[in-house]
């Protein structure tokens, strides 16, 4: 497949487009570099971000954690004509997850952006809605998040069904199919009502706070950006589930109404049907 090309899932042969997790929807586009996959992302961030800010005034935008985005983040503050045309001042940046740890810490999802993006800023140029981590207790932590969402979307008329409308969502993927911190097996996959949650993660003994399937199926677009050679088994099952396959987290992201977009490189769809990745 050409760098960068994208494909609807109609159009491409050989990935057959079955299970929830690929509908009509849905789009692949494969690069040959994490390096080309964040110039891409960037390209698209703009363009989402242009058409909210004139469609609505504003753009809400979750990002998520990992280490997938950093060349994105750090492309959003040192590409001079990104960072020049991105509509800051109109723009509304969330997190999709947040580890429970204080935003100076190593692993926090904060600091990543915080370093790579927020901090090459001049202050207040946008706007940042930070998930306090550094809160003792998760579940307070959750609801103080979801209380500042609520907040926000609702003064915005921007709740639709119930639920943030995101107009995007980046998400990663783990090699266990998680996204966000939507673990396998985590008490936060059955989550139906709230938008927001601290979520054990048994694996690492630790809670995690995430935004729920709720909210994530309410955005307009969701770009899961997936890079790595440890990721492409899990990406070979979802992209071709078997009956009697295991059903990933990822898989559950399937917006109602709205977009989604796997960006991988080609490490990542090392695995997809030969001569089609
Ligand atoms: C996090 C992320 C998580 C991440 C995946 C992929 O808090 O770590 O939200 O869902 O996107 O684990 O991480 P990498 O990009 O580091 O592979």
């Amino acid at each position: 497949m050409r760098q960068g090309a994208c494909l609807s899932l109609q159009l491409q042969r050989g990935i057959r487009n079955r299970g929830s997790a690929m509908n009509a929807n849905t789009s692949v586009e494969i690069f040959a570099d994490v390096a080309r996959l964040a110039a891409a992302a960037g390209s698209r961030f703009l363009g989402l971000a242009r058409d909210a800010v004139a469609a609505r005034g504003a753009f809400t935008v979750a990002l998520s954690g990992g280490a997938t985005p950093k060349g994105l983040y750090t492309l959003m503050a040192t590409d001079h004509r990104l960072r020049a045309a991105i509509p800051w001042a109109d723009t509304h940046f969330f997190f999709g997850d947040e580890r429970h740890v204080a935003p100076d810490q190593a692993d926090s999802n904060f600091r990543m952006v915080d370093e790579a993006l927020f901090q090459h800023l001049p202050p207040g140029l946008t706007h940042i809605h930070r998930i306090p981590g550094e809160v003792a207790d998760a579940a307070e932590a959750a609801s103080i998040c979801e209380e500042d969402m609520r907040g926000f979307f609702e003064a915005h008329c921007l709740v639709d069904g119930g639920f943030p409308r995101f107009d995007l969502i980046f998400l990663g993927m783990g090699p266990d199919g998680h996204t966000a911190s939507l673990f396998p097996e985590s008490p936060a996959l059955l989550e139906t009502h709230r938008w927001v949650v601290a979520n054990w993660i048994e694996r690492f003994k630790t809670h995690r706070i995430t935004l729920t399937f709720p909210v994530l199926n309410n955005a307009r677009g969701v770009v899961l950006l997936v890079a790595g050679a440890s990721k492409a088994p899990v990406v070979a099952e979802v992209f071709e589930p078997t009956p009697a396959g295991p059903a990933y987290p990822v898989q559950r992201v399937v917006p109602r109404s709205g977009t989604k977009r796997w960006m991988l490189d080609e490490a990542a769809a090392s695995r997809l049907p030969k001569g089609k990745a």
